[in-house]
């Protein structure tokens, strides 16, 4: 079984790329919306966060992780990796991905940003025309899903932006409103991780056999509210 968490409902962009991927695979996406957002908290708030979600997910049989969250696998990935023996599996923002020098804007947490694993990625694969934006509060209002309130977000914190060309969408809830930042910023290329991750999951599953070629089962857990009805939409769209 495949255990995916993220900090809310932002993962279901990574859990939709592996359904089509590894579709015969049963999965528990575990959203962690009682300790949204992730991108704000310490690191050792983080780790310690993770390292409690990833427990849980092992103890209901997960052989493998997916950490479908930028921030939590920036952060906690070298911790968790030490700590247990299954395969962990982490996403990072694809700027590795970005291969012109055009104008590029990078956004994730707070974080990420700031995390040492984005420094070092930042740094080998920098295109010296690039912008690193920490979105604080994004996320939460991606959770809140009012339209109205994340145009204005955007409005205020990427309108200055207009014209650029890539946008690294560094935050796995980000792919989930491309549409209000074209509104915002024109039309750009998009990147993020949630195919290569998924990728990346087949591969490790591969290799370690842990393919099962069962029935596809999905089990949604969320920490606090039940946001089910969202995830299955989402999941759909
Ligand atoms: N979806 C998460 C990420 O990819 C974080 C959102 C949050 O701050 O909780 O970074």
């Amino acid at each position: 079984m495949i255990g995916v968490f993220d900090s809310g409902i932002g993962g279901v962009t990574v859990l939709k790329e592996l359904l089509k991927l590894l579709p015969n695979e049963k999965y528990i996406y575990y959203s962690d919306s009682i300790n949204n957002p992730y991108g704000d908290k310490t690191n050792e708030e983080i780790i310690d966060i993770s390292d409690k979600v990833v427990e849980f997910l092992i103890n209901k049989g997960c052989t493998i992780i997916v950490i479908a969250c930028n921030t939590a696998s920036a952060i906690a990935k070298d911790y968790l990796r030490n700590k247990y023996s299954i395969p962990i599996i982490a996403i990072e923002p694809a700027y590795k991905s970005v291969l012109d020098d055009e104008k590029t804007l990078v956004m994730a947490t707070k974080a990420t940003i700031n995390s040492d694993k984005f420094k070092t990625l930042f740094n080998k694969y920098d295109n010296h025309n690039t912008i690193l934006l920490s979105c604080s509060g994004l996320a939460d209002l991606i959770e809140e899903g009012n339209k109205d309130k994340i145009i204005e977000y955007l409005n205020n914190k990427i309108g200055e932006y207009k014209g650029v060309k890539n946008v690294v969408l560094g935050c796995t809830h980000y792919p989930l409103i491309k549409e209000e930042i074209s509104k915002v910023l024109g039309p750009v290329n998009f990147y993020d991780g949630s195919l290569g991750v998924a990728k990346h999951t087949k591969e490790v599953m591969e290799e370690k056999g842990l393919i099962t070629n069962s029935k596809q089962e999905i089990t949604f857990i969320d920490s606090s509210n039940n946001k089910e009805d969202l995830f299955y939409e989402l999941l759909k769209r």
